[in-house]
């Protein structure tokens, strides 16, 4: 069935103001917006309209309750100068598991992916071209009950917003493995890409960054053993530049789709692949053997965050220079150029808009 999405463009582009040389992660939004309402049962009144704020009610249930999910995708420019999308469906299948996870309604992919690619297609100009640049698009669905009684919400918005960034880590980071605070643990929503995963890593990232950290590492909630992921990126652990660790998805992290790219890719190339619960001792031994010849976050806001060093009850564990890492060097330059269209994409993962 064809989505008629009523379209209002902006009569004062913002464009201009925007420092495509200078973006800051996440600050500067591009002209437009798509929204569409759950009403009544179904999904209704797909527009993009002019980026703007919105009127919400001092009850919406969204902000009692935490019925909030997003997603994390990225438009680029082929060297045609063509919008691309990176694996889209793999976000719309995701945000859609997040929503049942937290009593949400799911939203039709195809209304999902027309409004994503026309938004994309309108602020075509905002997608920046400078080396690891791109636009960030935020899909998110919110309650929007006006109700303070705690059960899922009638009403529920969805909207996606872009902003054009660059790299979110500007340099390889410093990750404290957290071993007070939990992230998820057994029958939770880890899996889930929900708001409140994010709020209630705030204060244990605010903790670590008074010590000297950029980041944490999630451990899991029984033992506090293992690596999950960090507070924004999926892990990866290499040994020896030849074995590629990564924690096996066990409901309790995000299924990433850069990590599940960076699978792929390294299946690919023939890399030894271990997806498995992994130790923190098993990677601090590493380390201290000089074992532990890369390790890396993925994230569509990151792509790969190299880790500099591992901060473990108030050790740092160094790794090697950036410049000297085989696979998230080899990692980064793959995805990036695959998804801007430099190089072939064996996968298919692109998806050009006209
Ligand atoms: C993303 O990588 O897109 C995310 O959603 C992570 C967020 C912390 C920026």
């Amino acid at each position: 069935m064809a989505i008629s999405i009523k379209i209002t463009k902006t009569t004062q582009s913002r464009i201009h103001l925007c420092d495509f040389e200078n973006i800051e992660f996440g600050k500067i939004f591009s002209d437009h917006m798509f929204r569409v309402d759950y009403m009544d049962g179904k999904w209704q009144n797909p527009e993009i309209l002019p980026y703007g704020d919105i009127s919400i009610s001092p009850s919406l249930s969204a902000l009692h309750y935490g019925q909030s999910i997003f997603e994390g995708m990225k438009a680029f420019k082929n060297p045609e100068g063509k919008p691309q999308l990176f694996r889209p469906m793999e976000n719309i299948k995701r945000l859609n598991k997040s929503a049942v996870r937290m009593g949400m309604p799911e939203i039709p992919e195809e209304l999902f992916y027309e409004g994503l690619k026309q938004l994309v297609s309108l602020d075509r100009n905002w997608i920046p071209t400078k080396d690891g640049s791109a636009l960030y698009l935020r899909p998110f669905m919110f309650a929007t009950d006006d109700f303070v009684g705690v059960r899922p919400s009638i009403n529920y918005s969805f909207i996606i917003f872009c902003c054009p960034v660059n790299s979110y880590y500007p340099k390889p980071i410093k990750v404290k493995v957290e071993k007070k605070y939990v992230r998820a643990s057994d029958g939770m929503a880890g899996y889930a890409k929900a708001a409140g995963n994010y709020g209630i890593s705030m204060l244990p990232t605010m903790e670590a960054k008074k010590e000297g950290y950029d980041q944490i590492i999630w451990t899991d909630g029984r033992s506090h053993n293992h690596v999950e992921e960090s507070g924004t990126t999926n892990l990866f652990f290499v040994i020896n530049d030849e074995l590629i660790l990564t924690p096996k998805p066990d409901g309790n992290i995000l299924e990433g789709i850069t990590r599940d790219s960076c699978l792929q890719l390294l299946r690919k190339e023939g890399y030894k692949i271990e997806e498995r619960n992994i130790s923190i001792s098993e990677i601090i031994e590493a380390a201290k053997n000089k074992q532990l010849t890369d390790a890396f976050g993925t994230g569509t806001a990151a792509i790969i965050a190299k880790i500099a060093a591992i901060g473990l009850d108030g050790t740092d564990y160094e790794l090697p220079e950036a410049e000297n890492r085989k696979v998230s060097n080899w990692l980064y330059n793959n995805i990036y150029q695959i998804q801007t269209g430099k190089i072939a994409d064996p996968f298919s993962w692109v998806e050009t808009i006209d």
